[in-house]
């Protein structure tokens, strides 16, 4: 048996359902959620700024709902310095100006909980701004004072690392950087010292420059550099005092939990994670004590280390997982979408490398947690992006990406097929690469595609329709549009728990002719069979089924199936897709 097939039958083996969960309070509604993320500067602009903010997004609450999600993630909406899109906190307990008030944040989740929704905020643990009041008291107060040791600071740094200083500053935006571990203290401009000198000359940074790493500690603190402090020294315990009450206090502003970011960035120097998962596993104890039924969801792109340290789901990470960067992006570097990315058209792809993956992330987690698959997000390029740019492949990624196990994440706005638009400036820390992803949501086929009433250069960023093609109003319309078919397919997975997370996922189809991809989802329930064809020619592929008779639950019409001596010959027309169910 070739190592692929064998790969697949290992799978089917191990990947068993109804995995009992090591949290105690993880609630149900998590079990068959898909997400809808929303960044909020982009959503809907209710006061004309040409910014988008919470009573915006509350006001299409409706439509949300009509997407057939169960949650939303909304990115950072806290008083921010606005270097990186609103993961520069200057106040983790105040709404930025920008988006509204706590009464506009609470009217959202209530109006989102009359309607069946949750919302999940972002947290933002690793790193403050450094405008934030602890820094610029940590930095001006000196060693003795109350928040010096919430950052990490030294006097002297390595010639390297100033050298990657003076590089930085040759960049377009050294604000944008993230060259060099060590920044000045000065550059941040904390206010004048007391007794004319700073707690230390540089600080620590967690990505960009201005955004001070808060010190939970080192992992194995070297004697000889003092500014290793051990994790449970008295500034680390405090800082993650402080991160208790920053969820304590949105929890009882009644949010459902948070998306946290950089996940297992925290302790520093801590190789296998150890350190960062007894500081998660802390947190999870006291919110299944304090706040049972909030979930907590991970940047860390790694399940097998995040659910065991008390996560309920963990997305996989393009940059850190080869098997997910093969799918979308193919071999292509950085973040562009490449012609041999299998949910391409082009058909050249492969998905060998992401069943392996996916399986052993899925081994290692199932018991603690979910693997959240996603179409895109705020850092990462739209589905529609460069050659992945017609309505049949951003189709059949959605059929996949809602029938896979774990808790799948919809980027706003995907679910129309906006572009992903190249060439915008930088706003606000996006850098040009991340811009494109972060355009405003585009409803009708009015001023500023009924995102704003501002005037169109005063926009966050500017839409981009394609001649009033990817609005909201437009594939309301067509009942073949992305929006529609992403309806149905959210529908089919709620109407049949197997596809969601109860089922098993077994791949049927052979992985060294990659198209089609044909795999089941099992359970006691019964067994679904999902075939996709990404590329734009016609495929035939024969694969062994459970006997019965295939009901079709979803097709666009360019599917077909039939029995053969040899089993279950599917034949798929260019960039499709179906769902099916075998009836005994
Ligand atoms: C990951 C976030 O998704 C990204 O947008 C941000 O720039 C970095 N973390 C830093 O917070």
């Amino acid at each position: 048996m070739k190592l692929s097939k064998l790969l697949v039958a290992a799978a089917a083996t191990m990947l068993a359902s109804g995995s009992m969960f090591a949290h105690k309070t993880t609630p149900d509604w998590i079990r068959s959620a898909v997400f809808y993320d929303i960044y909020p500067c982009s959503f809907m602009d209710s006061d004309g700024n040409g910014i988008g903010d919470l009573p915006g997004i509350t006001s299409k609450l409706d439509y949300v709902k009509s997407l057939g999600v169960d949650a939303i993630w909304m990115n950072p909406i806290f008083e921010s310095g606005w270097f990186d899109g609103g993961y520069d906190i200057k106040d983790y307990f105040n709404i930025d100006p920008r988006f509204g008030t706590k009464t506009d944040l609470k009217n959202l989740v209530d109006e989102a909980h009359k309607r069946g929704l949750k919302v999940c905020l972002d947290l933002v643990p690793g790193h403050s701004s450094n405008q934030h009041q602890w820094f610029r008291k940590a930095a001006t107060e000196g060693k003795d004072g109350r928040y010096a040791d919430y950052y990490i600071f030294v006097d002297s740094i390595s010639d390297k690392d100033k050298k990657d200083i003076e590089k930085r500053y040759k960049t377009p935006n050294p604000q944008d950087s993230k060259l060099g571990l060590w920044v000045p203290t000065k550059e941040a401009n904390p206010g004048e010292p007391k007794d004319g000198k700073y707690t230390g000359e540089y600080y620590y940074r967690n990505y960009y420059p201005c955004q001070p790493a808060l010190n939970f500690g080192y992992a194995n603190p070297d004697p000889s550099k003092p500014w290793q402090q051990p994790v449970d020294a008295p500034g680390p315990k405090a800082v993650r005092r402080e991160l208790k009450n920053i969820m304590a206090y949105w929890f009882d502003l009644g949010v459902d939990g948070f998306r946290v970011d950089m996940a297992a960035s925290l302790v520093k120097n801590d190789k296998d994670k150890k350190e960062t998962q007894k500081l998660w596993n802390e947190m999870r104890e006291w919110i299944d004590r304090e706040y049972p039924g909030k979930v907590l969801i991970s940047e860390w792109g790694n399940p097998s280390q995040s659910c065991p340290a008390g996560f309920d789901c963990d997305f996989l990470l393009i940059h850190r997982s080869p098997g997910f960067k093969q799918i979308t992006r193919g071999t292509s570097p950085g973040k562009s979408v490449g012609k041999d990315a299998y949910f391409e058209k082009t058909g050249i792809g492969a998905y060998d490398k992401f069943v392996e993956e996916f399986n052993k992330q899925y081994l290692a987690s199932k018991d603690y947690g979910y693997i959240s698959l996603f179409s895109a997000n705020h850092d990462i390029n739209r589905l529609n992006s460069e050659g992945r740019d017609t309505p049949d492949q951003i189709k059949t990624f959605m059929t996949w990406l809602l029938t896979m196990p774990g808790v799948p994440f919809i980027h706003f706005g995907d679910e129309i097929m906006m572009r992903n638009v190249k060439g915008l400036p930088s706003v606000e820390g996006s850098r040009e690469e991340r811009s494109g992803t972060r355009t405003p949501m585009q409803w009708d086929n009015t001023k500023n595609a009924g995102f704003s009433t501002a005037a169109p250069e005063k926009l966050f960023l500017p839409v981009f329709t394609d001649g009033g093609k990817l609005t909201v109003a437009t594939q309301e319309q067509d009942p073949n549009s992305v929006l529609n078919h992403v309806r149905r397919v959210n529908k089919v997975r709620h109407d049949h728990p197997t596809l969601g997370n109860l089922g098993d996922w077994v791949t049927v189809s052979d992985m060294s002719k990659p198209y089609p991809w044909i795999y089941t989802r099992t359970s006691a329930e019964g067994t679904y069979v999902v075939a996709l064809n990404p590329g734009g020619k016609a495929v035939k592929a024969t694969v062994e089924l459970p006997e019965g008779k295939l009901d079709c639950l979803l097709s666009d019409g360019k599917t077909s199936v039939k029995t053969t001596k040899k089993g279950t010959q599917f034949s798929l027309g260019g960039c499709s897709s179906a769902i099916y169910k075998v009836v005994k």
